[in-house]
């Protein structure tokens, strides 16, 4: 399985090269990451793709994670605050006008969803949507790996500076989590050439027969 390979060849790259990476696969990470599993299929996260250097300075203040700055591409997945009726309504819209059904042709998955949505909190939205953030976050990493792009998942950042600084509460957002994209710099990353480190699979997964 190729896949495998593509895993046990990433790591959490600490220093990167100055090369760039290509519009392409940037674009086929993005991709990758639209077309990944959501629960509900509401994608309750937005994606940024960062790459002015200037900002991602101010966005790397304060963090210990110098691949905020240093790298070639920055993505935020940035989680919804709230989940609207209308954000379900719009979702709901955009199924019918995809699948071809005529308006109104789901209202009883919109009902559905309304009702399980409406009684939560604000916080529980976040927490949900963070959840999904998280799932991206999974498949941009094994997307990156299939096209050898390196990068690193981070939760070292400063959340609230990155709402400010990339006006996110105005979109009704907030920065979940971050990865940075780019070319190991391999001669001066110590763990670039480092041992794995993982559980033995037989600690790590139990088979029920
Ligand atoms: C959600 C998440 C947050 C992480 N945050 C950071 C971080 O802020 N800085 C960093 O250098 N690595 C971070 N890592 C990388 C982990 O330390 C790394 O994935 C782990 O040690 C396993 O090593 P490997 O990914 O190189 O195989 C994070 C990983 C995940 C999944």
């Amino acid at each position: 399985m190729e896949l495998i390979k593509n895993l046990e060849w990433r790591y959490a790259v600490k220093k990167y090269s100055d090369e760039s990476v290509s519009e392409d696969k940037i674009d086929r990470i993005v991709e990758a990451i639209n077309l990944t599993a959501s629960s509900c299929g509401l994608q309750p996260y937005r994606l940024f793709v960062i790459t002015n250097p200037e900002l991602r300075q101010r966005l790397g203040e304060g963090s210990f994670n110098a691949q905020i700055h240093a790298s070639s591409h920055l993505l935020v997945f940035a989680g919804l605050n709230e989940i609207t009726n209308e954000y379900i309504t719009d979702y709901v819209e955009m199924m019918e006008q995809q699948r071809n059904l005529e308006k109104g042709g789901l209202k009883i998955l919109e009902d559905t969803l309304i009702d399980y949505f409406s009684p939560q909190t604000p916080q529980q939205n976040t927490i949900w949507s963070d959840k999904q953030a998280y799932i991206g976050l999974g498949t941009a990493l094994i997307a990156a790996a299939e096209l050898k792009v390196d990068a690193t998942p981070m939760e070292g950042f400063d959340p609230k500076l990155f709402d400010e600084v990339l006006g996110l509460s105005g979109k009704g957002l907030h920065a979940s989590v971050i990865m940075s994209l780019g070319y190991r710099d391999a001669d001066n990353d110590y763990l670039a050439s480092v041992q794995k480190v993982r559980l033995p699979i037989g600690e790590f997964s139990t088979k029920i027969n």
